[in-house]
């Protein structure tokens, strides 16, 4: 477990599906993830297996994020993508119920899970995609010191338009010099 102020990661299980599925299909979340495609229940306990399985291969790490005072049930955020030889990954993160945005619980878990990625599993570089539209999401980003390294124009197709994709990127030497 990993222990914040706000909110602590606890390893992903599957118990817990049914606070997943409850928001995952809402259409102002999904906007900012992949897009509009829903995720059933028999889906999603297909997609839960799978990131067990990869977190016992130690290709991924997933965690839930709750809110520290009372445990309820926030989003994910997960490390997948790792390349052991390079030291690199990926970092996604989402916090389902928008009436949850805004409060500094994304910022405070992405910190929680940088160090984790650094101390504890000794990696060096971290990126991530975000689509140009997320203002919220880039804002978080930059506050835990991403910077950006790159656009694909018009990279991803969400209800009849096309939208830029920025990637970023943190590297351990700039996020530690920083800290
Ligand atoms: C992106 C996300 C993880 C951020 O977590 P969060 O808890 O909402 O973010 P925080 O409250 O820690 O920080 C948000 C920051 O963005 C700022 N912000 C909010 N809306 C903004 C906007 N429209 N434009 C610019 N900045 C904005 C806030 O003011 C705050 O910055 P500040 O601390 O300097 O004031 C969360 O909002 C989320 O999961 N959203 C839906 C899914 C998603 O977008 N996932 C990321 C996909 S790449």
């Amino acid at each position: 477990m990993l222990v914040g102020e706000l909110v602590r990661l606890v390893v992903l299980e599957q118990k817990h599906l049914d606070d997943i599925l409850r928001g995952w299909n809402n259409p102002e979340l999904r906007r900012f993830l992949g897009g509009m495609i829903p995720m059933g229940r028999e889906e999603e306990t297909e997609w839960l297996r799978s990131a067990i399985e990869g977190m016992k291969a130690r290709r991924e790490f997933d965690y839930v994020i709750e809110r520290s005072s009372d445990g309820a049930f926030l989003g994910g955020a997960s490390l997948h993508g790792i390349n052991w030889i390079s030291g690199s990954c990926t970092l996604g993160i989402a916090i389902h119920s928008p009436e949850n945005w805004g409060k500094g619980y994304g910022s405070e878990a992405m910190r929680l899970l940088v160090d984790y990625a650094w101390n504890s599993l000794n990696l060096r570089r971290i990126e991530l995609t975000v689509h140009a539209f997320n203002k919220r999401a880039i804002r978080t980003y930059q506050k835990v010191g991403f910077k950006e390294f790159g656009v694909a124009h018009k990279r991803i197709y969400i209800e009849g338009q096309y939208y830029d994709t920025i990637f970023m990127e943190l590297f351990r030497e700039a996020s530690q010099r920083d800290a």
